[in-house]
Parts: C-alpha cells; structure tokens; sequence
C-alpha cells in the first residue's frame, strides 16, 4: 500500500481481527537481502501485527546520483517479505511522504551525528532521524479496546550510528514505541550483508573481507581480556591496496564515544563497539562489533 491512510486503516483493521495487542514496524529502504529478512523475522516472532515500511528517502542521500543509483527492487523485496510472513508493506512514494516538497521542519540529530558517518555524509542523520521520526508515526498502531497496543520498531546493529541515534530521539523526545537492535547477518566468509555489496567487483568484495577480520582480531582480544592493539589491526586492513581506511576504532556503544584508554596498553574491560569503515573501489563499507569483556 501507498498512503498512510490506507495503512493505518488496515493495521487498525487486522489487528482487531487478530485480537492482538502489538505492532511492529521495520523500517527499510528497500533492496531487502537476508539482514532485512532478519529484522522482519524477529518483528513477526515478537507482534501479532507487523508492517515493513519500504522508502528510498531523497532527505539522507547527499549526491543526486547516490539518490539515483540507490538500487530498487520492489518485486522481489514484496516476494521476501511475504515468505517472511509480513502482514503489511508500506511503500509510499515521495509526494505522500515530503507533500509540501523538503519538509521545512526537520530533526536535528546533534552533536552525536557530526562524528563517523555524518563526518563523510553531512546532514545525513538530520536526514534519516527525520524520515525515522515520520515513519514512526505511519507505523503507529491504533488504540485496540481499553489498553494501549505495544508498539515496536527494529534497526540492524550495522548501522550502529543510526541506531544509537535512534534510541537517542526516542528517549529525548519521547516516542511511544520499544526500539529493538537486531544483530548483523554475515555471509560464509564474514562480509556483512549490504545492499551496497552488489556494487563490489569480485576482487573488491575478496578484499573486502580484511574489515571483518581486523573487527574479529579486536574481538577474539577483547573475550582474552588483552589490550586491543588497534594498531596492528588497523595495519592489516591498511596493507589491503583496493581498501581506504576512513576510521577503525572502539567506542562507547551508546555515546559513540572512543573508549582509547581501553584499547592500547591495558587490558579491555566492559564494553564497547569495535566499528570500521572504508571505501572499497566505488563503495563504502561499514561492518562493527559488539565487545562485552
Ligand atoms: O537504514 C535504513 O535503511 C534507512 O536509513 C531507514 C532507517 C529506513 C531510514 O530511511
């Protein structure tokens, strides 16, 4: 469906007839592969009702040409998500979203959104928080009888900064809705899925692999209670000559924060996120990991 009041007469309509009391909500851009697959598994095991929204949002995309080659898949995003066992796929088109043109109103994502990605891609996370913000809303379930629906909304761990960013709007401005973090989906070889890695050449996505080898080293360190090393870390992925190092570091998985006391001499302790980025040939790969020590 494409409009709101379409999709929040049906959400309305089948969650009364399902008797149930939560929604979930899965926001994509479309070009859906196994990691969105995973994010709307986890919806359907935990809501009685759950609606993938599918928007390529002019808003997050700095180039015109990134806009443009953003891949669209429709037909076959709709064939996953019905085998996944979706109840709704919202799938507006730009006027129904932005009808005024840009939005004169936006998000702002803050001082957290300067860092990492929004250092390459300014005005980015305004971008996306804003979309999320909307989206958020569309999704929203209506009041099901006396109690209030849950209301529940998923975002891949990949994107580490847009979900710390998320988690952030949501508590700040007080959405009612649960956010839940859905771990990454790898392939064999470790490559974490990406709409983007259908743009790498063979040799690109071969050397592509040293991002998710210099995160497991970090890994593998941290579990052993050893200083991380990011140095020598970072010099594998830098001896990589079809791979540009844009940042490799650990940080507070909340605050984005670095944590460098921990990651040098000293043994790690607690938490963190390894992330990485960097471009390989045309296109630029994020991946990080999750290190509780
Ligand atoms: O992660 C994405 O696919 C997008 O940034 C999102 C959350 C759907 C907003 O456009």
């Amino acid at each position: 469906m494409t409009t709101a009041a379409r999709l929040r007469a049906e959400s309305a309509r089948l969650l009364k007839e399902k008797g149930g009391s939560s929604q979930g909500l899965v926001p994509t851009m479309g070009a859906l592969h196994e990691g969105h697959a995973e994010l709307a598994r986890t919806a359907v095991a935990q809501n009685d009702v759950v609606v993938v929204s599918i928007f390529v949002n002019p808003l997050q995309f700095g180039e015109a040409a990134d806009l443009e080659r953003y891949p669209r898949t429709l037909e076959a995003d709709l064939a996953l998500l019905d085998a996944v066992g979706v109840d709704l796929v919202f799938a507006p088109e730009v006027e129904e979203v932005y009808p005024g043109g840009q939005p004169t109103v936006r998000i702002s994502a803050g001082p957290m959104a300067a860092k990492w990605e929004g250092a390459s891609r300014p005005g980015h996370f305004d971008g996306a928080l804003t979309v999320v913000a909307k989206l958020l809303h569309y999704g929203m379930p209506g009041a099901a009888g006396a109690e209030l629906p849950t209301y529940r909304a998923y975002f891949g761990q990949k994107d580490a900064q847009q979900l710390a960013l998320v988690q952030r709007m949501v508590a700040d401005l007080n959405f009612p809705v649960e956010i839940v973090p859905v771990p990454i989906v790898r392939s064999a070889d470790g490559l974490a899925l990406s709409s983007r890695n259908r743009f790498l050449s063979a040799g690109e996505r071969e050397a592509a692999l040293v991002l998710s080898r210099a995160l497991r080293l970090i890994e593998e360190r941290a579990n052993a209670h050893q200083p991380l090393d990011l140095e020598s870390a970072q010099a594998l992925v830098e001896s990589q000559p079809l791979v540009e190092l844009d940042y490799f570091d650990v940080v507070d998985p909340r605050t984005l924060e670095p944590l460098a006391e921990n990651c040098r001499d000293t043994p790690f302790r607690g938490e963190g996120l390894a992330i990485i980025a960097a471009k390989v040939g045309p296109v630029r790969l994020i991946d990080n990991v999750p290190l509780d020590s």
